[in-house]
């Protein structure tokens, strides 16, 4: 028996994945595992089509696949993004219809879920048997426990094969339900000095883009600056070489115009509007290079206090998994999320007043000074990057560390002594029965007192 181990690592063998890909190959020996580098073989992949067609040979020959990646920002890394573009654009379905599938990831399991969301639904397009999805913490393979748990869904998959089950996955077909939009007139709002950035990634995206974006830049006095991802020297995508993690330093400083664009345009804007058509499930590749390439900002939320929002063509409001993406993407920036705009939201009245619904709110909130409150989405990904920083992996991201120092990041253990000494008191008086009575019948009265206090004091003019 064969599987083809498509490996999503830009990193190639040097890959924490590919040792979990070697837990399986070891505790079965009698399988082949024939590994394919796609996404650090991007770059030939894309420019020799005879090279990317043996590849889908063998894909085709194999009787399982096993897509086997990092996790890099809330999905797949930018190459293992193009490698599933390149498939279907190229018309190379047929060689995964009716495969049986699984999948496995590494990660420090930030937004894993949304990663193997977007995958398993990908398989559902590719029609394959869908047998499940793995997600290893990239320090699991340390613990026995964990070895275990990873070898028996090994077997388990191989056995799968062997017996030709999975199911297909119920992912369901995506509609285009856009219409053709038809610009009106969007009455210009002064944006009162605030700097708006509409950052597209190609306009070839879809139809609709170039008229709805060039109405929208419009809505704003003086005209929103446009940018096009595509027109921005990129040589490549994230190499996952963490270099940056010392000093925020990338490897590819000096080699393309990535980084000043990110620090000298991104960083400046006060209102930024992120556009792009949809590429299979997520928005294009180079979008998502776009995101992996920021990363050399470490864990920082380096777009604090600004507006993001999102203006989308395609099946946008199908997706909610892209959705979630980029709502956890403004918040765990600390930036508010202004809002989405898509063409498949209704009529083009609909888009049109959407826009200027999203441009008003966009320059209210910025002359206020107004983020939202985090959501669990920015306060659990917080903690997540919190913990990953402050314990294995503080060697690698020495400027997050130092970033969370200053900035009272690591707010952990909970050292507010009065507290403490408070709890550990009635937690220890509700043990005696009539207290404890007495304790539960006033508890919803005591819990709300402390806050009569602080009301009392709130001044109308302030
Ligand atoms: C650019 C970049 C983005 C990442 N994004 C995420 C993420 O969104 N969630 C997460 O849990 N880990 C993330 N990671 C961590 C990697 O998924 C993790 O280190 C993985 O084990 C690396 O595997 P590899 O050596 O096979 O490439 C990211 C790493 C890099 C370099």
């Amino acid at each position: 028996m064969k599987i083809a181990v498509l490996n999503g690592s830009p990193k190639g063998q040097i890959s924490v994945t590919l040792q979990y890909v070697s837990v399986l190959q070891r505790k079965s020996p009698e399988i082949e595992f024939q590994i394919f580098d796609v996404a650090q073989k991007i770059k030939k992949l894309e420019k020799d089509d005879k090279f990317f067609g043996e590849i889908i040979s063998q894909i085709a020959a194999a009787d399982a696949v096993l897509w086997a990646f990092p996790l890099y920002f809330f999905l797949v890394s930018s190459q293992y993004k193009r490698f599933i573009e390149l498939i279907f654009e190229r018309n190379s379905t047929s060689a995964f219809r009716g495969k049986p599938v699984a999948v496995l990831t590494t990660s420090i399991k930030f937004f894993d879920h949304t990663a193997h969301n977007y995958l398993r639904d990908i398989c559902g397009d590719l029609e394959m048997k869908f047998f499940g999805s793995y997600s290893a913490d990239m320090y699991d393979l340390f613990k026995s426990k964990e070895r275990h748990r990873l070898s028996l869904f090994g077997q388990m998959f191989i056995q799968a094969i062997k017996d030709d089950c999975g199911t297909i996955v119920s992912a369901k077909r995506l509609t285009n339900e856009a219409v053709v939009y038809e610009p009106a007139l969007l009455p210009p709002i002064d944006t009162d000095g605030k700097k708006v950035l509409i950052v597209v990634d190609d306009f070839a995206g879809s139809l609709n883009l170039r008229p709805m974006l060039d109405n929208f830049q419009k809505a704003f006095s003086p005209t929103a600056t446009l940018m096009q991802i595509k027109d921005i020297d990129i040589q490549g995508g994230c190499l996952g070489c963490m270099q940056c993690g010392i000093d925020n330093s990338c490897v590819y400083q000096g080699k393309d115009g990535f980084i000043d664009f990110f620090n000298e345009q991104i960083k400046s804007a006060d209102i930024l509007f992120f556009a792009g058509a949809i590429h299979d499930r997520f928005l294009s590749s180079k979008w998502k290079c776009f995101f992996d390439r920021s990363f050399f900002n470490g864990h920082i939320p380096v777009l604090e206090g600004k507006q993001i929002g999102f203006v989308i063509t395609g099946s946008f409001s199908q997706l909610f998994n892209l959705r979630e993406i980029l709502e956890a993407y403004a918040d765990m920036q600390h930036a508010n999320l202004v809002g989405f705009v898509s063409d498949d939201m209704g009529s083009s009245q609909e888009i049109n007043d959407a826009l200027q619904g999203i441009s008003a709110n966009a320059v209210m909130y910025s002359k206020n000074g107004y983020t939202q409150p985090q959501k669990f989405y920015g306060v659990g990904g917080t903690k997540i990057f919190r913990d990953a920083v402050f314990g294995k992996l503080r060697i690698v991201f020495q400027a997050d560390d130092k970033y969370y120092k200053k900035n009272g990041f690591y707010n952990f253990p909970n050292n507010n002594y009065k507290w403490r000494l408070i709890n550990s008191a009635i937690v220890s008086l509700t043990k005696i029965p009539f207290i404890r009575r007495e304790f539960v019948k006033r508890m919803k009265v005591e819990m709300i007192k402390p806050f009569g206090k602080i009301l009392a004091k709130i001044n109308p003019r302030e």
